[in-house]
This record gives C-alpha cells, structure tokens and sequence, in this order.
C-alpha cells in the first residue's frame, strides 16, 4: 500500500505511538515502527485471514521496492542489493565463499553475528580470524590480510570506526572489506566510501523501523561471481516467477541472485518504513543527532560518532531497572547504559532521561 501525501508530510514524531509516558531510548534493540508500517502489516494479516490477498502483487512485490529503496538509503546501485532475514545470513554467505587460508582481521569483542560465521569458517576451512584491538583495525591490516570484518558502529558502545582510515589501509594491502552496518544506517553515511566496501550487511528492525527478518546485503559488481549464491531458490531464479520447477539453473544476473525466498509480511511492512525515513533524510534524522549530542553533554560522555550513547555505571542491568520504573527504556550493554534515540525522540525526554541515568554514573 503507498503511503499517502498526508503521511509524507507529518512530522516524523507524530506518526508513532509509544507507550504514554515511556521514554523509548532504545532503538539500537529495536526501532518502534511507525504508524503506516503498522497498518501495511495490519493490511497483510487482514487480507492473509480473509484469503484475498493477490500474494505477488501485495507481498512479494514489496521485496523489490524495498530493494530500491535501501539502495537509494546508502547510495548504492539497486542491482547491488539482496534481500535476507538477518544479518548473519549476509556474513555466513561471505565466510562460506572465502578461500582457505585467508587471513581475516576482525576486531576485539565484535557481535557474535559478524564474528561467529567467521569462525566457522576457520573452524571448517583453515580460514585465519586474528581479532585486534577495535581502535587498531587500520594499522593492523597488513599485506597477508585478505579481508577486515566488522561492525561499522558498535553495538555495545556505539562507537564508529574510522571508516576512512581502514578504507585507506584496506587499498593499500588489498584487502577486501566487509562491513556491518546495522548501528549507522540511516545515521552513519557510507555513500562516500561504498565503492571501496565489498560486502555491506544491515538489519532493518533497528534504525531502519522495520519489522524483524528484513536486513539487506549489497555486494559490488565486481564481486558477484565470487561468492556462491547458496541460497538459491524460486524467486532468484531469472526470470522472476518464472522458474518453479527443475533445472537448469538460471538465477537473476545481479545480486537478487543471493535473495532468500521471503517472508512476505514483513517486507510489506519495511517498505513504509524505508519510504518515511528516505523523506526524513536531512532535517529530521539531524535532529536525531542533535538530541544524542544533548544526551551526551548531559551526561559528560564524549562527541557521539554514531545516534547511540553508551556510559558506564557501577550495575548496567540494575540501572536498566530502574530507569525502566522511571519510563525510560534503554538498555544494559558491556557494562554500559546504552541510548539510542530515534525521531520519536524529544529534547524533553532526553532531559528526563539524563536526570534518571545521571543518577547512576559511575
Ligand atoms: C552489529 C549487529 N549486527 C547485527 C545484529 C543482528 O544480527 P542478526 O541480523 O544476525 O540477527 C545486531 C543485533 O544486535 C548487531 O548488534
């Protein structure tokens, strides 16, 4: 369903709906869906109960939209993207294709979905995985590393690496790059250094608003053909709805080729989302900044590189408690309070929750 020009135009903060007197500071868990996005998935659920739905043109369909969409969201090539339920997904796709005995340079303490298929991968093929300090990743390239994996923005601290200096290194050792970008989309640009990034993963149902099951994978031009498209299935096959049965293979030329078969109702119910937040681009998702750098003041942590905030206090998950009794949702990580505002955000929560976490400093 098109969102309408009245949706389009309303302010971001007033097309959701948060529990009354709730503070959600926790977008970096999950993003709340605004609106539109409930009742596209509403929608779905109606017209699946009542057996009318036209399954291609109201859900299926909605993958390829989102498809440009995103594409449009990090300046890629639509071509460029494919469509998958989680993150790992993308990351254990990449490992499986990565050739024995690679070296790959991942950081310190990285999320278990970028790290762990890696591992297999070393467990299963003789690929090298040598973890290094975060804040060492450029200079610990070398010319022996085939590829540096990790997450853009942490997910325990917000930080964001230096994407600059590790593209920098990358070129200059040949190495190729795998980035997750689930914390920084839409915040973090990647535009600038996307034709120096090989692979790109992101989830949607964070930063994105979108329901969970809908994270995306784009893989440059140049490496189509070097990862195996192991997931293969009716809907990557070319041309689209018209390979049902037997072979031989012939799958979509770009990377629609890594498409999982979809789970229909939640991609109706990303394309809102992703439709709202390209509108957003600009005034709106600045303010987002603006309001994790007041967050930050107000509790004497360092410039933000990402939307999150993370301070340390004496019991993160006896903080997370009690900032809970006190309406502000957030989240206990690494030791750390993490905030993760969004646009359904105010400055005056922001304030309330400065007052409650401020209490628990360390
Ligand atoms: C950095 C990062 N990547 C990905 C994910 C989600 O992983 P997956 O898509 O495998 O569920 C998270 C969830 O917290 C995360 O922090």
């Amino acid at each position: 369903m098109p969102l309408n020009a009245v949706a389009l135009d309303a302010p971001a903060r007033s097309l959701f709906d948060p529990a009354p007197g709730l503070a959600y500071l926790d977008a970096a868990t999950y993003g709340l869906p605004p609106r539109p996005t409930v009742a596209a998935l509403e929608r779905a659920l109606r017209r699946w109960q009542a057996g009318t739905a036209d399954w291609v043109e109201e859900w299926d369909r909605e993958g390829e939209i989102c498809r440009d969409l995103f594409a449009q969201l990090i300046g890629a090539k639509t071509d460029e993207i494919a469509l998958l339920p989680t993150a790992s997904a993308g990351i254990g796709l990449v490992a499986a294709a990565l050739p024995e005995g690679t070296e790959v340079v991942v950081p310190e303490e990285e999320f278990t979905s970028v790290i762990f298929p890696l591992l297999v991968a070393e467990e299963a093929r003789g690929v090298r995985v040598r973890q290094v300090p975060f804040d060492a990743l450029a200079e610990s390239i070398r010319p022996e590393t085939g590829l540096v994996a990790f997450s853009l923005t942490r997910s325990q601290s917000g930080q964001t690496a230096p994407l600059g200096d590790i593209v920098a290194a990358a070129r200059e050792h040949g190495a190729q790059m795998l980035v997750d970008a689930t914390h920084s989309i839409p915040f973090v640009p990647v535009r600038e250094h996307l034709s120096a990034i090989d692979y790109l993963v992101c989830h949607g149902y964070k930063h994105l608003l979108c329901p969970r099951g809908v994270a995306f994978l784009r893989v440059r031009r140049d490496r189509w053909d070097d990862v195996p498209p192991w997931f293969a299935n009716w809907r990557s096959g070319a041309p689209l709805y018209g390979r049902s049965y037997g072979g031989p293979l012939t799958l979509r030329p770009d990377a629609a080729r890594f498409d999982v078969s979809l789970a229909w109702h939640a991609w109706a119910g990303a394309r809102p989302s992703l439709e709202l937040l390209l509108g957003w681009q600009g005034a709106e998702l600045d303010r987002v900044w603006d309001l994790s750098r007041r967050l930050a003041i107000g509790l004497g942590a360092p410039e933000p590189t990402s939307t999150i905030v993370s301070v340390a206090v004496a019991d993160a998950e006896a903080a997370e408690a009690a900032l809970l009794e006190a309406g502000v949702k957030c989240a206990a990580r690494g030791g750390m309070v993490r905030l993760a505002p969004h646009v359904y955000n105010t400055e005056e929560e922001i304030d309330r929750a400065i007052a409650a976490v401020g209490a628990f400093l360390a």
